[in-house]
């Protein structure tokens, strides 16, 4: 018995040392490769270490947290990181969590992030990222969090994502978005978590429940309705004060022009 135990305990230690993982080792190269760490933040993030980050559950990589000798919670918050995300990042297949929150982070975000089938947690709130919203992201069945505050992402929000049942933080706000929210979202019903207006303030071109209905320049569509009709109507009398004076006009000068013909003609 002891010797059967000391035997799988010989090969679990084996597998797990030898089990460096080439998916992980990819994705930690190029996400270091498309990240700039001016203050030197992130420790043992070296070649040799990506070909080596975990050994069970241990982790040898600042902000990495290991799982069977997998990296599965990558948690680089606050580290004044710059450059962009990596699409390889989805190379880390067995990442669950992913925050990268509170950096100086630009670029999109990669719809490649629709591979980590296992992702939970996305927080990438308080950076510089910019374009769409990937509607892949869908495709992450598990995704409990997205919280995308404070950046500078535009388009509209895709409706897709609601169709994330485990949804129970979602956070667009402060960002540039527009459009109407998707009511997919916006106004969920039966068991799924419901979101208020704190998730979407901060967008200008964002409105529909729980924001107010669609506004354009601080107007509301019956200020813009009425100012059209008056602004017709105010034409209209316009054009037709001045055709009434021109007609006047032109009558006198005829009145005149025949006044002077008459006393032109020749007496016969
Ligand atoms: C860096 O790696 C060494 C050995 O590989 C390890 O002892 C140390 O804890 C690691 N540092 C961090 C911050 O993970
Ligand atoms: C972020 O990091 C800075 C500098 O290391 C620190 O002063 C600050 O308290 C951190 N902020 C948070 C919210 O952790
Ligand atoms: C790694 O990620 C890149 C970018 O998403 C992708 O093109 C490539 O197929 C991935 N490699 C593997 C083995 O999944
Ligand atoms: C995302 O990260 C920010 C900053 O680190 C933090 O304040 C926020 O609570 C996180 N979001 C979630 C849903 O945990
Ligand atoms: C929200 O959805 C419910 C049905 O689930 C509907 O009755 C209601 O009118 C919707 N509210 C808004 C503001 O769209
Ligand atoms: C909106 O929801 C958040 C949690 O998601 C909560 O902290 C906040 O108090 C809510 N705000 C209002 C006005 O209900």
């Amino acid at each position: 018995m002891g010797f059967i135990w000391g035997h799988l305990l010989a090969t679990a230690v084996l597998i797990s040392a030898a089990a460096a993982d080439p998916n992980d080792e990819r994705c930690l190269t190029h996400l270091s490769q498309s990240l700039q760490d001016p203050l030197k933040n992130l420790q043992n993030w070296t070649k040799d270490t990506f070909a080596n980050p975990c050994q069970g559950f241990t982790s040898f990589l600042q902000g990495a947290t290991c799982n069977n000798g997998r990296i599965y919670k990558l948690s680089l918050s606050n580290l004044s990181l710059k450059g962009s995300i990596s699409p390889f990042l989805s190379n880390c297949t067995n990442l669950q969590s992913l925050d990268l929150s509170s950096n100086e982070l630009a670029g999109p975000i990669p719809p490649d992030l629709q591979y980590l089938v296992n992702l939970a947690v996305l927080n990438l709130s308080a950076n510089h990222l910019s374009d769409d919203i990937p509607p892949q992201l869908a495709l992450c069945a598990y995704l409990n969090v997205i919280d995308l505050h404070d950046n500078q992402l535009s388009g509209l929000i895709p409706q897709q994502l609601g169709l994330l049942v485990r949804l129970s933080v979602f956070d667009v706000s402060n960002n540039k978005l527009s459009g109407p929210i998707p009511p997919s979202l916006g106004n969920r019903s039966g068991n799924l978590a419901r979101f208020n207006a704190s998730s979407y303030g901060g967008n200008k071109g964002l409105y529909g429940y729980p924001l107010p209905p669609m506004k354009s320049n601080g107007l509301s569509i019956l200020a813009i309705v009425g100012i059209g009709l008056g602004s017709g109507l105010l034409s209209l009398v316009l054009s037709f004060t001045a055709v009434c004076m021109w007609l006047k006009v032109t009558d006198k000068k005829l009145e005149n022009d025949q006044g002077k013909i008459t006393h032109l003609m020749p007496d016969y």
